[in-house]
């Protein structure tokens, strides 16, 4: 592709960017505009090594032939079916084959368009599960600290990241929060950490505090990772599954990040041995090519919901892209390439070199922790005296410069490479940030 620097618009100011420093961006801009197997090109003509699998998203890497073919065939096709009292083939393929690659006990897909509405979708169907069953008093939701389940109320109001909620008023009503599980003694922990499974004990406390019956749902990440990569400590999630069950009260599993093959099996469900109620996932179902989420729900809720007459709608709830026909086809397409490729294997057989090679920069400067598990990795570095989060956005820029795309969150670097990425890539990436975090102020 023939590339250079007209690619830049020129006028940058009508774009009011997400989760963005809009004013350092438009001063100085980042556009990718190709991008091929592990790397991005940049509008300047450079390439650039995927570190994060775009926004955790690219799983089987980018421009997969399979993916851009079933979108393409599926456009000229069927562009749109209604998703209300209608559907299409493809809808009702990809929530089987979903079906077959969850857990067991998890038989159904509700599909949405993106990870916070797969969450909003998950934390209704917890309530009006309860309500369905006669326990209409269960509605309240428990998250968690530095918890992060998208942008909209409910996922902020579960969510535990201060700037995410501070700026919105009051957000839901009843939501509680467990402690987040990032201990110091834990620093430096190859994979999941041992200390921190009495942090699960605390939700006794919030039970003998609101009554088990006033409380409809536990929601958390198997592994928190837009706060930085915060692992469950060992026996953490095993803990919240054995409360949760002996109260009733639903648990969540968010696995917008953790799904597909990241953790080095197709869910963190699977990885950490835990059957959650629910699922929310989105991101690696359709290699971020095209919107689209799932909730991916038990029997036991789905089929609570099938009473009454049969002409009655079961659940008030739905959007009119739900189970588009051009996300259905690349969400096939996208688990067939992870299928064919044997990718979640991959990223597993992968975890071990990751984690040595993350690992060899605790003696670069400002490093104050470093995690990992599967093919997700993260380095915290000692925040600047009072500028928080600046010295980690300087890695950012720096790294980008030099050819890496990673990503910043507060002082955390977090990573998380597309599952096809080889051992010279992670050499590469990890390679780069030794020069930045060596020149780093
Ligand atoms: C765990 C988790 N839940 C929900 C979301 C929100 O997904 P989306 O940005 O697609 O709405 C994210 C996004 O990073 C996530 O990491």
């Amino acid at each position: 592709m023939a590339l250079d620097r007209k690619s830049v618009p020129n006028d940058l100011s009508a774009f009011w960017m997400p989760f963005t420093a809009n004013r350092q961006f438009k001063q100085a801009p980042r556009l990718l505009v190709g991008a091929d197997g592990m790397w991005y090109k940049t509008h300047d003509g450079r390439d650039v090594l995927d570190g994060t699998a775009g926004l955790w998203c690219c799983n089987a890497g980018h421009n997969r032939p399979k993916i851009t073919e079933a979108i393409r065939q599926q456009a000229g096709e069927l562009d749109y079916a209604p998703a209300f009292q209608m559907s299409h083939p493809k809808a009702f393929e990809l929530a089987s084959a979903l079906r077959d690659m969850a857990p067991d006990g998890i038989d159904h897909a509700f599909f949405t368009n993106s990870g916070s509405e797969s969450v909003e979708t998950a934390l209704k169907i917890a309530i009006a599960y309860h309500r369905a069953r006669g326990e209409g008093t269960r509605t309240r939701l428990i998250g968690r600290e530095k918890g992060y389940h998208g942008v909209n109320f409910g996922g902020i109001s579960v969510g535990g990241l201060v700037n995410n909620r501070k700026f919105f008023g009051t957000l839901l009503n009843g939501v509680d929060h467990l402690p987040h599980t990032q201990l110091a003694e834990n620093a430096f922990t190859k994979g999941v950490p041992e200390h921190g499974a009495y942090l699960a004990d605390d939700l006794e406390r919030k039970i003998a505090l609101h009554g088990a019956d006033t409380i409809a749902a536990v929601i958390v990440e198997p592994v928190a990772g837009s706060a930085g990569v915060i692992m469950p400590p060992k026996g953490y999630l095993e803990k919240l599954r054995k409360i949760t069950r002996e109260h009733g009260i639903l648990l969540i599993f968010d696995e917008v990040i953790t799904g597909f093959g990241r953790t080095g099996a197709a869910f963190g469900a699977d990885t950490f041995g835990i059957q959650p109620d629910m699922m929310t996932t989105a991101k690696g179902l359709t290699n971020g090519v095209i919107p689209m989420g799932a909730v991916l729900v038990s029997g036991d809720i789905h089929d609570t919901f099938m009473t009454g007459p049969d002409h009655m709608i079961e659940l008030f709830h739905g959007y009119t892209y739900s189970g588009n026909p051009m996300a259905a086809a690349a969400g096939l397409a996208t688990l067939e390439t992870y299928r064919e490729e044997d990718l979640f294997t991959r990223a597993a057989d992968m975890a071990p070199y990751w984690e040595e090679a993350l690992h060899s920069l605790r003696d670069c400067r400002h490093v104050i922790d470093i995690r990992n598990i599967g093919l997700i990795g993260a380095i915290e570095l000692e925040p600047m005296a009072g500028e928080p989060t600046k010295r980690a956005f300087n890695a950012f820029l720096q790294a980008y410069e030099k050819g890496i795309l990673i990503r910043t969150t507060g002082d955390i670097i977090a990573m998380s490479p597309p599952l096809i990425i080889e051992k010279e890539h992670i050499d590469q990436l990890v390679g780069t940030l030794r020069d930045v975090l060596t020149t780093l102020d």
